[in-house]
């Protein structure tokens, strides 16, 4: 093994082609990210066929800006790391063919990165003393799982959303209350500088009967919706931000309710946030002050590495290379891949 080890990572999952340099599974050299957010934002949400094209057409010239960034050249680097699931099968194949393409022409070796193992990892980044055990939600825009990540890259699975992502729920009624695409930071900026309500509207906090760390969402968009058309056929007036600041609350209550039962139940002193929402500001607020109540040390990530990005995924992918997890050639893009499974 050199001193030093140097990763690429490549992250094309969705609608996000990025490229990163890392040194030694902590150091971030160069972060590079091509978002397609504006190609997509006039349909409504991702397109996938879409994104798959604009992937290709991006991603030569966004590896090559994070070698030139970085300072490095492919003769530095010690292993490709790349995304090979879950996410857009089409979008996948983009970078698992450019990662095993560059592999194979240059000699590097290759390790296969599960996009959520990424998200947890990207908490590394910035906290040098950040170490597993410890407990991590992960939000974004297609998952929500519970993890209690026992060590580098082994994770146990406590709870996960039966129907919509908590991403999903932001983005479906940030929509539906005309705020468009992406619908996460949109509702939450409006609410953080409207001073929207989160008491005006109660909606409900949904609670799956079997599971105490499951979540469930898509009866919390229903009651948006239903409450909308309601005040609508009444002639009331509807008031964005409050439906908005109710609607971000009753997300963040449960989000914060099991995360916080997880930890405490596994005897746990740290919880980690990881995906997109993990940005949103009045998550961490109630989790910044939940912990503080109950002694747990708060971690999450700056905004940047919150949302997609490739650092997380070289990061994820040192520690799976200094275990001696690499991939082979026949390596393929799996949209449905569980986290935990190689
Ligand atoms: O992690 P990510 O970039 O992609 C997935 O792996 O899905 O997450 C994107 C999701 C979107 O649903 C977006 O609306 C949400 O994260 N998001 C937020 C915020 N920033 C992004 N949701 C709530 N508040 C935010 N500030
Ligand atoms: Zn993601």
């Amino acid at each position: 093994m050199p001193d030093d080890v140097l990763i690429l990572g490549i992250e094309s999952s969705c609608d996000e082609t990025a490229a990163s340099v890392v040194k030694n599974g902590r150091e971030v050299l160069s972060n590079i990210i091509y978002s397609q957010i504006d190609l997509h934002t006039v349909y409504g949400g991702v397109v996938p066929e879409i994104a798959s094209r604009k992937h290709i057409e991006k991603i030569n010239p966004v590896i090559e800006q994070a070698l030139s960034d970085a300072d490095v050249s492919l003769k530095d680097i010690d292993a490709i790391a790349v995304t090979y699931g879950p996410g857009l099968v089409g979008a996948l194949l983009v970078g698992v063919a450019e990662a095993k393409a560059i592999s194979f022409a240059a000699g590097i070796p290759l390790v296969g990165v599960h996009h959520i193992e990424g998200h947890i990892c990207a908490n590394y980044i910035e906290h040098a003393d950040l170490k597993p055990p410890f407990m991590s939600l992960v939000v974004s825009g297609g998952h929500t799982h519970l993890v209690n990540v026992k060590d580098y890259g082994e994770y146990e699975i406590l709870g996960r959303t039966r129907d919509d992502a908590a991403g999903e729920a932001f983005d479906k009624v940030a929509r539906a209350i005309g705020l468009g695409y992406p619908g996460g930071p949109k509702i939450d900026k409006l609410v953080r500088e409207e001073k929207g309500d989160p008491e005006a509207v109660t909606f409900p906090r949904a609670h799956v009967g079997d599971s105490e760390y499951d979540f469930s969402f898509s009866g919390l968009k229903s009651a948006v919706l239903n409450y909308i058309n309601s005040e609508k056929m009444q002639g009331r007036e509807i008031i964005v931000k409050d439906v908005a600041a109710s609607f971000q609350k009753a997300v963040t209550d449960v989000l914060v309710e099991h995360g916080m039962k997880a930890v405490l139940d596994r005897g746990e002193k740290k919880i980690a946030l990881a995906g997109g929402v993990a940005s949103n500001s009045a998550l961490r607020a109630a989790y910044d002050e939940a912990c503080k109540r109950e002694g747990i040390t708060l971690y999450y990530p700056s905004p940047v590495y919150c949302t997609d990005n490739a650092a997380m995924i070289a990061v994820a992918g040192y520690y799976e290379y200094i275990k001696g997890n690499l991939a082979g050639y026949d390596l393929n893009a799996v949209p449905n891949l569980k986290l935990g499974e190689r």
